[in-house]
């Protein structure tokens, strides 16, 4: 059953870029954004006023990486929640607020509720989840499946990729229909995601090389991620797929915030993960990179191609082919997730089954 696989999560790993092929194709008509299935007219569209994201963990990271997408491409604010806050503190939803919940088992109990109190307050809901018919699937008004198919790791991967594709196709679809993204732009970002699969194949080709490296740092104690804007996304997904499996304490920082108290944490050999796609912020990252390694830290540094004046300052670096700034995401976070994965490996851990964890919280 883990078509011959060591773990359910490597196979799922492996599984990603037919999930973001399976996720994105269908939507894809005459080079335009289609999300007939959801029903939304021009009009409804034109009138969110703001979106509100809620999910819980790496479900809430899509979200994240979401609100850099909309606020920049689109122009809608979005606030991100995650559903346990969101439902405990008689949050403030304005007139035409969309509120898109996240979900890969559509069960999470704190989630659900998020969509039902949305719901009574008048808002119109629309769910992103994997398992066709789930609670949350029946409770938002709208649903956009991920075709990830059964996920059975509870450390998830194909569903987190698949839920970021969900959302760059609504923020297309958002942008196009408020007049912020022309035809030809529009051609371009597709012509992009179309190329994610071969691409995310192309880093499932250096496993090997991350295995190498994870062996190395089965013995650490702290891991940092740090990274800014998307990348600052990107860095909490890879920081919970390291933390989840193997033990290992690990924490997301926004890479300026580091300064304002967590680097006094950095020790001789302490790794720093530091994620750097996005260009307009790179030299800011590069210059944190910097602050880090004078103070002893091992940098392990994930870039697109193109940044290699990158080694000056890293010890490490995992590379990741050109893509959209706003999709990088999706490549990053495979050399991460394989990170995590074989630090577990390596220390001989129920990779699928996390101590403490389930796969899905349907309790509170
Ligand atoms: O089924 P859901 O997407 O609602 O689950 C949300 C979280 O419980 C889930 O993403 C969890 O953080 C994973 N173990 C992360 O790998």
């Amino acid at each position: 059953e883990k078509g011959g696989y060591d773990h359910f999560m490597i196979k799922e790993i492996h599984e990603e870029p037919k999930t973001v092929r399976d996720t994105l194709n269908p939507r894809i008509k005459n080079d335009k954004v289609d999300i007939e299935e959801l029903g939304m007219s021009d009009e409804e569209i034109k009138s969110i006023s703001r979106i509100r994201i809620v999910a819980c963990g790496s479900a809430y990271h899509t979200g994240v990486t979401a609100k850099y997408v909309f606020e920049e491409m689109a122009r809608i604010p979005v606030e991100v929640d995650i559903a346990s806050e969101f439902r405990y503190r008689n949050p403030i939803l304005q007139e035409n607020e969309l509120v898109i919940a996240v979900s890969q088992s559509g069960e999470t109990a704190d989630t659900k509720e998020a969509v039902r109190m949305a719901r009574a307050m008048g808002n119109m809901t629309l769910a992103i989840v994997n398992v066709v018919g789930s609670s949350i699937a029946r409770e938002a008004e709208k649903v956009m499946y991920t075709w990830a198919g059964p996920e059975i790791s509870v450390a998830t991967t194909k569903a987190y990729s698949a839920q970021l594709i969900a959302f760059y196709l609504l923020a297309m679809k958002f942008a196009e229909v408020r007049g912020l993204l022309g035809e030809d732009e529009m051609k371009e970002l597709i012509k992009d995601l179309k190329m994610l699969p071969e691409q995310i194949e192309m880093l499932l080709g250096n496993k090997e090389r991350i295995q190498k490296f994870a062996n190395r740092f089965v013995a650490a104690k702290d891991v940092f991620f740090i990274g800014r804007g998307i990348d600052y996304a990107i860095s909490m997904e890879g920081s919970l797929k390291l933390k989840e499996i193997s033990y290992i304490h690990s924490e997301a920082y926004a890479a300026g915030e580091l300064k304002h108290g967590t680097i006094s944490l950095i020790e001789e050999g302490t790794l720093v993960a530091a994620v750097a796609t996005q260009d307009s912020v790179y030299p800011k990252t590069v210059s944190n990179i910097v602050e880090c390694k004078t103070r002893g830290a091992f940098i392990l540094a994930v870039t697109t191609v193109g940044n290699e004046d990158i080694e000056k300052v890293a010890d490490y670096v995992m590379y990741i082919p050109q893509t959209n700034r706003y999709f990088t995401n999706s490549l990053a976070i495979i050399p991460l997730q394989l990170f995590g994965y074989y630090v577990s490996v390596g220390k001989g851990y129920d990779v699928d089954h996390p101590r403490n964890l389930a796969k899905s919280v349907t309790v509170e």
